[in-house]
């Protein structure tokens, strides 16, 4: 049964701690490492987290309108906040820094098919739109990559009477490979699925 574990003195890769949070993470248990200094280098930043309102599912004319502009807040603006504050950390990684920002095919606007989930699909729009900003702004920069992805149809519910081929460890597998061949990708669409495709969007 999968356990909850703090393990101190974590920070060298190449001590025994550091390796003790490998192994726990593996086994699939939830780690809370500390280190007495802050990480000064980052490498790889994975904008995940969404918030969606309880209205996600209804249409125009029963969802509160009201509720689009914190989705979009979240799961949009916020992940452009955690790229600036953390900035610092990915201009010292010694490759080039890697921003995946996960999206998904609700925030293509030309192949929406929906009359619902209006403040997702917005939100994720709006995060597609700030992954082409950053883009633009770090242009002459090779130090660092942006992407939007779209990360499959997952079991996220963790039901496995849900349809989605993919359960999220097997599509986390596929995409941490994804990410790894596209962090020196410059030149490709910045809007891809989880299987290296381009996506309109
Ligand atoms: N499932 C699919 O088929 C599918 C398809 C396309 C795209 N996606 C995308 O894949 C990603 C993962 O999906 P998921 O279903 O696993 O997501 P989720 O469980 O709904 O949310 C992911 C995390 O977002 C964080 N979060 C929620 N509200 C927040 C808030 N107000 N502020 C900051 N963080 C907040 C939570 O983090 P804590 O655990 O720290 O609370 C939560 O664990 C999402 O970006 C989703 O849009 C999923």
């Amino acid at each position: 049964m999968a356990q909850n574990v703090m393990i101190t003195g974590t920070g060298k890769s190449v001590g025994l701690g550091f390796n003790l949070v490998l192994t726990y993470l593996e086994a699939g248990d939830t780690v809370v490492a500390t280190v007495r200094k802050q990480c000064d280098e980052l490498d790889t930043l994975i904008n995940n987290a969404v918030s969606v309102s309880p209205d996600c599912d209804k249409g125009f004319f029963d969802a509160n309108l009201d509720y689009i502009a914190k989705t979009v807040d979240i799961t949009a603006v916020g992940a452009m906040r955690v790229i600036k504050a953390f900035y610092p950390f990915l201009k010292k990684s010694d490759r080039v820094a890697l921003v995946m920002n996960i999206s998904s095919e609700a925030g293509s606007i030309s192949k929406c098919f929906r009359t619902n989930m209006i403040d997702y699909g917005m939100a994720k729009a709006a995060l597609n739109m700030a992954t082409m900003n950053l883009v633009n702004t770090f242009k002459d920069d090779k130090g660092i990559n942006f992407f939007c992805v779209h990360p499959g149809w997952i079991r996220t519910d963790g039901r496995e009477d849900n349809p989605a081929p993919l359960s999220s460890y097997e599509a986390a597998v596929i995409l941490r490979e994804l990410f790894e061949k596209k962090r020196n990708d410059f030149e490709g669409h910045r809007f891809i699925t989880n299987y290296d495709e381009d996506y309109p969007f």
